[in-house]
């Protein structure tokens, strides 16, 4: 009888440092867990490859600087999550000051972040040990690609 492999979390190797930079995008998938490493302005990160507000593609996203911090912003909805952390952020006025201007909030993290790290040219992803639920979470697995399929 097959025993079932217990899941670790890793550290998996994604790839050669070289061709994750070349690819900028590159998609795996990690324990079930399809997951976006990105490579920008010379640090690796990675991510939930599905949007947590309705599991958009964010590997088709664009990369900006928001508020000093790199986003990406989701081509369905245009959310934007902070690359780093996950975090959800959102540009709005306060309708009760007597000038309203327009600043930075954040609903908090939404899309689970993963370690990336490098070894001699070598990258792995750890993924994450928080057993926190998190929106992104939602998307992923085989459930996950049922709810993508409906939205
Ligand atoms: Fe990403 Fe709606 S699915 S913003």
């Amino acid at each position: 009888m097959e025993e079932k492999k217990q899941p670790t979390g890793g550290p998996y190797f994604v790839g050669k440092k070289d061709e994750l930079i070349e690819a900028k995008r590159s998609v795996r998938t990690l324990e079930d867990r399809d997951v976006l490493i990105i490579y920008q302005q010379g640090v690796f990160y990675a991510l939930d490859s599905y949007c947590y507000h309705a599991g958009g593609l964010l590997q088709n996203g664009d990369i900006e600087e928001l508020n000093g911090r790199l986003c990406i912003i989701c081509p369905k909805h245009k959310y934007k999550i902070s690359l780093a952390e996950g975090e959800s952020l959102y540009k709005a006025t306060d309708p009760q000051e007597t000038q309203p201007v327009p600043r930075w909030y954040s609903k908090g993290v939404k899309q689970r972040t993963h370690t990336v790290t490098e070894i001699n040219g070598e990258v792995f992803v750890q993924l994450s040990k928080s057993r926190d639920w998190l929106e992104s979470d939602f998307f992923q697995g085989e459930k996950g690609k049922l709810e993508r399929a409906k939205v």
